[in-house]
């Protein structure tokens, strides 16, 4: 195929220049859409991102001293219990007010998981096999009948996924909620370079290796998409955004959003306390009196096992991923340029070489970009953290065996519904294992233990496997 000079030019200024020999050798069907790809692709951007991350040289540097997080602690006097009651009713004055879209972050690969598809449709419920989408749709559709409010709904997904997502939406029939409130976004990709020369990767004959740019991606997409002047042009000033993977998450939560609120912050964050020095969260905590959240990956042991002197890890404060922010700051950190730093991933990714033979490594040989969202933090002009109980709010499913696995996550679900009924004076039965039976609370019947309390109060005793749905 002949090559446009200013392609040509373009992908020599990039050092891409085996593309321009790929192109010319390829046939008319793959050179169209390897040509499609290429024209999508930023290369001031990927110059800049191979100048700084190729190369073998670079380390992610954790420049400056941490210092623990400050957060609003889990109430334990009467006073942070009545700041929390505070903050339940001025978080729900701003649902009932309509101010808030949640935004669910689903774009991932989840390779970690095993699961072929979007990580949204896992099935983690232990006696439906209710899928992870279908449970957040069934929150969004309680909450907008508890607020009586419109709570926008955000999918984010990303060309690996995209389709795959909208088809589990649309046979479930939108999960009973008006397809015109749920709003999919896409967010763009970029290329996978090789890992020593930084040349651009193919995945096959016309395909570009690409993978999702990160959840920091989310907002480009979002402001690409017009969505942050939709929204605004509908009353919304505040974004809550989560993660698909994590089904206790407490969508739009309205103690969360109080404290937010409170705090005049432009971005907040939820925090765990960490279960071991090593669990693979971020860190959240203090860098020249900002806050940041530091990637597990990129935290020396060292600072991550310390301790105090009453042997508590320093850095305590595990990111949960789950934030408020403002649409007006969201908005503002794409308006001159894309503000969030990029990160790199070495990852194993195969692919062909030049001469078109398929290379399947067996060890990382390839460097992708990201960013992500919570980076955004520290440019926050106030930034508030809660913690949060993990049984209550955080048991992510990432794994497909061992910690932060669909087993280890369906117990800590099912922990908890026991722990709402019982203290409604519900009985529940304990098995062998000494685990409650299993049970499924559809939110749509109840969203938590004050639901459970007025509606479910009256059962009798739970021995079996038991799902609580609304009839
Ligand atoms: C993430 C956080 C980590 C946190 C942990 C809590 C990052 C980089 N790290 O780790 O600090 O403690 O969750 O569970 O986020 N996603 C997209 N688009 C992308 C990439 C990811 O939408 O391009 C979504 C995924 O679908 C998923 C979420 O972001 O919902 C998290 O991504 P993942 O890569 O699994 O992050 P973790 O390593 O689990």
């Amino acid at each position: 195929m002949e090559i446009r000079a200013a392609l040509r030019e373009q992908l020599i200024g990039a050092g891409q220049e085996h593309l321009v020999g790929v192109l010319a050798t390829a046939t008319p069907e793959d050179a169209a859409s390897l040509g499609a790809q290429i024209a999508e692709i930023d290369f001031a951007l990927i110059r800049e991102l191979i100048d700084r991350f190729v190369g073998g040289a670079y380390m992610d540097a954790v420049g400056g001293s941490l210092s623990p997080c400050e957060a609003i602690p889990l109430p334990r006097t009467d006073e942070e219990y009545a700041a929390r009651d505070r903050a339940r009713s001025s978080g729900e004055d701003a649902l009932r007010a309509g101010r808030v879209a949640a935004i669910l972050l689903a774009g991932g690969q989840g390779t970690r998981l095993g699961f072929d598809g979007p990580k949204g449709n896992f099935p983690f419920g232990a006696i439906t096999g209710r899928t992870l989408f279908a449970h957040h749709a069934a929150k969004i559709v309680a909450l907008r009948s508890r607020y009586e409010c419109a709570l926008p709904w955000i999918v984010l997904t990303s060309p690996v996924n995209d389709d795959a997502t909208r088809t589990a939406f649309a046979e479930a029939n939108w999960f009973g909620l008006d397809r015109d409130s749920i709003e999919f976004v896409v967010q763009g990709t970029l290329p996978a370079v090789d890992a020593l020369t930084g040349e651009i990767l193919r995945e096959a004959s016309g395909e570009i290796a690409r993978s999702p740019d990160g959840h920091g991606g989310v907002l480009l997409a979002l402001a690409r998409a017009g969505t942050f002047a939709r929204l605004r042009a509908h009353g919304i000033t505040t974004l809550f955004t989560f993660q698909v993977d994590n089904p206790l998450t407490s969508i739009a939560d309205p103690v969360f959003l109080g404290h937010h609120i409170a705090a005049g912050a432009e971005m907040s964050n939820l925090a765990v306390r960490k279960r071991t020095a090593d669990e693979p969260v971020g860190v959240i905590a203090t860098r020249d009196a900002a806050t940041v959240v530091v990637e597990y990956s990129d935290l020396p042991a060292d600072l991550a096992g310390a301790r105090d002197d009453d042997g508590h890890l320093v850095l305590w404060a595990g990111n949960v991923a789950t934030h408020y922010i403002e649409l007006s700051f969201a908005d503002a950190l794409t308006a001159n340029g894309f503000a969030l730093p990029y990160h790199r991933a070495v990852k194993v990714v195969p692919y062909l070489d030049d001469a078109g033979l398929q290379v399947t490594p067996i060890a990382p040989n390839a460097i992708k970009f990201e960013t992500f969202l919570f980076d955004a933090l520290p440019m926050a002009r106030a930034t508030i953290t809660v913690e949060v109980a993990r049984e209550e709010q955080f048991s992510p499913i990432k794994n497909a065996e061992g910690p932060d696995s669909p087993a280890t996550c369906r117990r800590d679900v099912n922990r908890l519904y026991a722990s709402w009924l019982r203290a409604a004076g519900v009985e529940v039965a304990t098995t062998d294992d000494g685990e409650p039976v299993d049970l499924e609370i559809d939110p749509r019947c109840a969203l938590d233990a004050n639901d459970v309390a007025a509606r479910l109060a009256h059962l009798g005793p739970i021995h079996t496997p038991t799902l609580l749905a609304p009839s």
